[in-house]
Parts: structure tokens; sequence; C-alpha cells
């Protein structure tokens, strides 16, 4: 690996956060049902007690709900937690000003001064991404984001980022893109390998592809709503990828099939940030970090996941 810039060190230290769309969001998590505020109140509190320090949020999860909830939850801990936030490129924002004064809304809503990471969340038009670097490193000149990360950027969008901020003598800290067991594009387009050399972090989102690597989910019980017509066609082979996971979680002391997805991305180098709707899930998926599987048990999984992902 790269030298990694000092300003962006404390993301490599971490080796899990805590997803925070959860929060408030209701069309596709179904927030309300099942769950609400203070099951995701005790959801905050477990992982800080189990030692995560990193929650990912965005301005737009539950419409500002997650980032307020979060600015709330912040006050009952005296533990430093990190926290990273997002931007959306509406159509409709057409000036670097409209990034500052999104800023200074999530912050408010967080009840903070200044967030740890500061991300773009898609790499939309119709602005450059040249625009929204440079609005970023006034972000950073402002003292409003300790550092800038993107989201949902290819390998040519990342370097463009990249080479922008290295102008301006800062780093580009991450690009959180979606990563797990069942969706490893990033191993096969040099996304990952880049990342590494450069230094920048790469956020591992969906890490359980939202709930299939629990192994709860199968052909005859599907995830509810959206989820159950999106992984329709993979949940036939699913099975028997949980089954071997389930079996190498055993060797590890009783690992759950979440943990081992988990820790499959860690030993990959990413840093995986599962969502969570209590306190349960995310204790449980706090445990996946503090150790690693070998390197024959991620070579199994691997061809697992290329068999399984190439028959759906
Ligand atoms: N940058 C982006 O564009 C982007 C996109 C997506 C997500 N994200 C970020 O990534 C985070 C995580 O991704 P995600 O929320 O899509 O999916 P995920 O982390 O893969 O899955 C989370 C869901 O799995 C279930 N679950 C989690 N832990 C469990 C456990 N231990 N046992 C049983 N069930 C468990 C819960 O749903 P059920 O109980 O309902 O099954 C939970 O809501 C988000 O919260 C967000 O911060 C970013």
């Amino acid at each position: 690996m790269s030298s990694i810039p000092d300003a962006t060190r404390f993301l490599h230290v971490v080796e899990l956060g805590l997803g925070a769309w959860q929060w408030g969001d209701r069309f596709i998590w179904q927030f309300g049902q099942g769950y609400d505020e203070e099951a995701i109140r005790e959801a905050f509190l477990a992982s800080i007690q189990a030692g995560v320090r990193l929650v990912d949020t965005a301005e737009v999860y539950g419409n500002g709900r997650s980032e307020r909830l979060l600015g709330a939850f912040l006050k009952e801990t005296e533990e430093p937690v990190l926290v990273a936030t997002k931007f959306m490129p509406f159509p409709w924002r057409l000036s670097r000003r409209s990034l500052l004064r999104a800023l200074r809304n999530s912050l408010e809503r967080l009840g903070l001064n200044q967030v740890d990471l500061y991300q773009i969340h898609w790499p939309f038009p119709p602005l450059s991404i040249e625009t929204w670097m440079e609005a970023m490193v006034e972000a950073v000149e402002k003292g409003l984001t300790r550092t800038v990360g993107v989201s949902n950027y290819n390998l040519s969008q990342m370097m463009q980022a990249y080479a922008t901020l290295q102008r301006h003598g800062l780093p580009l800290a991450s690009n959180q893109v979606k990563y797990s067991l069942l969706d490893r594009r990033v191993e096969k387009n040099g996304l990952l390998a880049r990342c590494k050399e450069l230094g920048v972090r790469l956020i591992a989102y969906s890490p359980l592809e939202m709930g299939l690597l629990t192994g709860k989910y199968g052909p005859e019980n599907p995830p509810p709503g959206v989820r159950g017509t999106r992984y329709r066609r993979l949940l036939p082979s699913l099975p028997r990828l949980i089954e071997r996971m389930r079996q190498i979680g055993e060797a590890h002391g009783g690992k759950s099939p979440s943990q081992v997805a988990l820790n499959w991305l860690i030993c990959k180098g990413a840093l995986p940030i599962p969502g969570a709707k209590n306190a349960a899930q995310a204790i449980q998926n706090a445990g996946a970090s503090g150790w690693r599987l070998s390197e024959a048990e991620i070579e199994e999984l691997d061809e697992l996941s290329d068999e399984i992902t190439q028959e759906k």
C-alpha cells in the first residue's frame, strides 16, 4: 500500500462503521414497521459500547431525519464518534455555494461544527466533478469538514476528484461504493486495487447485501418490500453460500454468517458500514471486527461467490 496521508489516516485505523440509512427511511427499510426511534437509539448506543466509532449518514436519509437522530444520540455518549455524511448533487443545485449551504444544514441537524468526512453521494450531472471538489476545498478551508470523500464514483471519476483535490494540496479520503460477497465488481474492475495504491479508503456499503448475507432470508423466506423483488433471482442459490459461511463461522468460535460476511470485507482491505435496526443486530455486526478469516477461507468464499453470482 502507498503511504496514507496523515489527514486521512484515522479512516484507515477504523475497521468497521455503522450505516444510518435505516434511520427514518420508510420506502426501502420500512421505518416505523418493526422498528422505531427507540430501537435505533439502542442500536447506536450498543454499537458505541461495542467499540464502533464511525457512523455514516446522508442529508437524504429519511429526509434529514437520520442526521437529526444521530445529532441527538451523539449527545448521549462521551465517546468520540467519527461522523460521515453526504451531499446529494440534485440537478437544481447549480453552484458551489449550494454545497456549503447543504453542509451547514447537515451540521445544524447533527449539532456539530464540523464533520469528519463529507462525501459527494453520487457523481450526478450537470455540474462537473471538478466544480464539486473545489466546493469541497472551500468546505475544508472553512473548517466545516475535516476530510473529503466521494461515493459511487467509478475509477475515472475518482481519479478526476483525486487530481482536483491534489492540485489544492488535499487528499481524497474515501470512495464509498457497493461491495459485498455477492457484489465484487470493485475487485474485478480495479477500483479496490487503485484505492489501496492511492491510500484512498474504500468504504463498503450494503456489506450484508441489504440483509441477504445474514442468513435469515432464502427462496422460501424472501426479504420484505422492494428487496424481495430486487433479489428474486439470487435467492435460490443463496443457501449454499450461507451454509458454508455458517461452517466457517463455527470454526472461528461461533461467528454468524453476518460476521463472516463483514470480516471477509475487512480482510479484503475495505471498511464495511453495515446498517442495523436494533441493538441485537448492532452487537452482532460489531463482533465482525478484531479477528481474521484465513487465506484459504477467503479463497473458498471467493469461489463460491463467483459460482452463485454467475448463476443468477
Ligand atoms: N453511498 C451510497 O449510495 C449508499 C447506498 C446504500 C447504503 N449506504 C450506506 O451503507 C449502509 C449499509 O448498507 P445497507 O443499509 O444498504 O445494507 P446492509 O448493511 O447490507 O444491510 C442492512 C440490513 O440488514 C439487516 N441486518 C443488519 N444486521 C443484521 C444482523 N446482524 N442480523 C440480521 N439482520 C441484520 C437489517 O435489515 P432487516 O432486519 O430488515 O433485514 C439491516 O437494515 C447504509 O446504512 C448507508 O449508511 C450508502
